[in-house]
């Protein structure tokens, strides 16, 4: 597929624009919470210099550009969605003192009764966010944080998520669409897309959130099956799935629970199955990036996130009966795919 100039400077524009308006807003995040950067422990590694995040920043548009032109989705340019969420600058503005206040105090078990069998290690202020992922605000406001912490490139670093499943179940004839869960779907902002790119599929949301999944309903409405439980329980039948994906989930688990939920995973999936997982890099993934992993949980709310970098996720998988099959990184988020081994064909006789 030939794209036009147009569509190229239609591109970079909308990109560029993000960027520059969510950049803006993590920079006036950073000037109110300067407190807690100046307080920072001293950090076991360096921090990289801006211009090697912006070289790595021009690579995963670069790539995310490529992606389009070779047809895997359509031009990620949603002018009606990208108003609606820009429109939570004020909101956004006005609860970063909140935020910086917990982020000051330590304050992270300031959360909203939610139901009562909800497990403890959910139920804290992740990010120093407020209401945890308990209250509707925290759903509304979510997406337009996760931006400005990311300057604008969560959602491109999200879209590398989707290209190992375009690419599995695309080069397949399928007597039916594939079902496909999305685990810890928070907002459905990654289901959002897949819904715009192929719109068969039959995709369910799961997480433990009910606002957050509130928050994706309204967006998605029924195209979407949607299911409050645990990642570590999920009420599905074994072999349900053709493919399970995961998003910025496994660096807030705790260790015994991250081993819980690869089971899980493992037992949901068809075999031949397919489960993607991006979350952010780990140790040694960037050259010269490991300082960004020791500042991230020193100034978020993050208290699984040391051991989330240094885990091996071969081996937390494979000792789930699942096999890395790919390895990709997109800017600070690394996509890692896992297989379920197919299932054996009974040989015919001649
Ligand atoms: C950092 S957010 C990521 C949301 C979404 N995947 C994204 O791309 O933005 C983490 C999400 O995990 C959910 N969550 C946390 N622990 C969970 C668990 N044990 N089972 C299911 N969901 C969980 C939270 O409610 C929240 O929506």
């Amino acid at each position: 597929m030939t794209a036009t100039r147009s569509q190229r400077l239609t591109y970079a524009a909308a990109q560029t624009a993000r960027v520059a308006f969510y950049g803006a807003h993590y920079l006036a995040a950073r000037v109110l919470a300067r407190d807690a950067f100046s307080t920072m422990e001293k950090l076991p590694h360096g921090i990289p210099s801006l211009r090697a995040m912006g070289k790595a920043m021009a690579a995963l548009f670069a790539r995310d550009w490529e992606n389009v032109q070779a047809g895997l989705y359509p031009m990620p340019v949603d002018i009606g969605e990208s108003l609606k969420r820009a429109s939570n600058s004020l909101r956004y503005l006005t609860d970063v003192p909140r935020v910086v206040k917990r982020q000051k105090e330590h304050g992270h078990s300031d959360v909203p009764e939610g139901e009562a069998d909800l497990p403890r290690y959910f139920r804290q202020n992740f990010h120093y966010q407020t209401g945890g992922y308990l209250s509707a605000e925290s759903a509304k406001l979510y997406d337009f944080q996760v931006e400005a912490l990311f300057g604008g490139t969560a959602d491109a670093m999200r879209r590398r998520a989707f290209v190992p499943l375009a690419k599995h179940f695309d080069s397949k004839k399928r007597k039916a669409p594939p079902k496909i869960v999305d685990i810890a779907a928070g907002t459905g902002t990654f289901l959002s897309f897949v819904h715009g790119a192929r719109p068969a599929w039959k995709l369910t949301a799961l997480d433990l959130s009910k606002p957050y999944l509130a928050r994706a309903k309204k967006r998605l409405g029924d195209a979407v099956e949607y299911i409050a439980a645990p990642a570590e329980k999920m009420p599905l039948k074994d072999a349900s799935v053709d493919a399970a994906v995961s998003i910025y989930l496994f660096h807030e688990l705790p260790p015994k629970i991250r081993t819980a939920a690869a089971k899980e995973i493992a037992r949901v999936l068809k075999p031949g199955g397919i489960f993607v997982l991006a979350d952010t890099i780990q140790y040694g993934d960037v050259d010269g990036f490991d300082g960004l992993l020791d500042a991230f949980p020193q100034l978020l709310h993050e208290p699984y996130y040391s051991t989330y970098a240094k885990t091996d996720l071969e081996k937390l998988f494979d000792g789930a009966g699942l096999k890395r099959v790919e390895t990709d990184i997109a800017y600070l988020t690394k996509v890692a795919v896992f297989a379920k081994p197919g299932a054996r064909r009974t040989a015919h006789r001649a």
